[in-house]
């Protein structure tokens, strides 16, 4: 089966001039490791709080990297130099609403704080693009949020092919899209 391919963006001025250490993208990479059974291979990032940069990243992993996946960290406050939302929106072809407002609403038992976050998520091509608050405790709050939804999504986009572990997330497919993904798994 082929391999998927999965992005990890960390966006933050400190984190990308090294006067933080990124704790973002590791935090998505354990994540992904602990919850996705099916072959992947991931590609990190750090990136300064610069909307074109961003927006270059994400179109290279997408366009020239093939990722079916691309989880960004940070960036989605309102503060001035906030702008992941703005370029996850710019280079996305479909803004998928519902994954904001269920990370919000989720989000909203942990923290009331978690209304500062304008984090969307959306569709290029092949390849589905969230976007997660920089702590990394947000990070698997959210992810767990919304992830049930992520592989069907992947699906229809026609990305890779995702497992999940149950133990951690049951991935949700229609019964249809059951019969089909035993045919790619083949
Ligand atoms: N969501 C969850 N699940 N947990 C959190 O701790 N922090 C909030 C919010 N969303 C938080 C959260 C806070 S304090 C901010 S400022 C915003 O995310 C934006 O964070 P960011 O700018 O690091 O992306």
């Amino acid at each position: 089966m082929e391999e998927a391919k999965i992005g990890f963006i960390t966006v933050s001025d400190r984190a990308s001039s090294g006067e933080y250490e990124d704790l973002g993208g590791p935090a998505m990479r354990d994540w992904i490791a602990r919850v996705v059974t099916t072959n992947w291979q991931g590609i990190s990032e750090i990136v300064a709080d610069e909307q074109k940069l961003i927006e270059k990243t994400i179109k290279n992993m997408a366009d020239m990297q093939g990722c079916s996946l691309i989880l960004t960290t940070g960036g989605t406050g309102p503060a001035r130099r906030d702008v992941t939302p703005e370029a996850t929106a710019n280079v996305c072809d479909k803004i998928l609403d519902g994954f904001a407002e269920q990370m919000r609403s989720v989000s909203l038992k942990y923290v009331p704080t978690a209304i500062l976050s304008r984090q969307i998520a959306g569709t290029r091509a092949n390849c589905l693009i969230i976007n997660l608050p920089g702590k990394p405790s947000a990070i698997s709050e959210c992810l767990n949020a919304v992830f049930p939804a992520v592989p069907y999504c992947i699906d229809l986009i026609e990305g890779a092919y995702l497992e999940t572990a149950p133990e951690f997330i049951e991935a949700f497919r229609p019964k249809h899209a059951l019969i089909r993904g035993s045919l790619r798994k083949m």
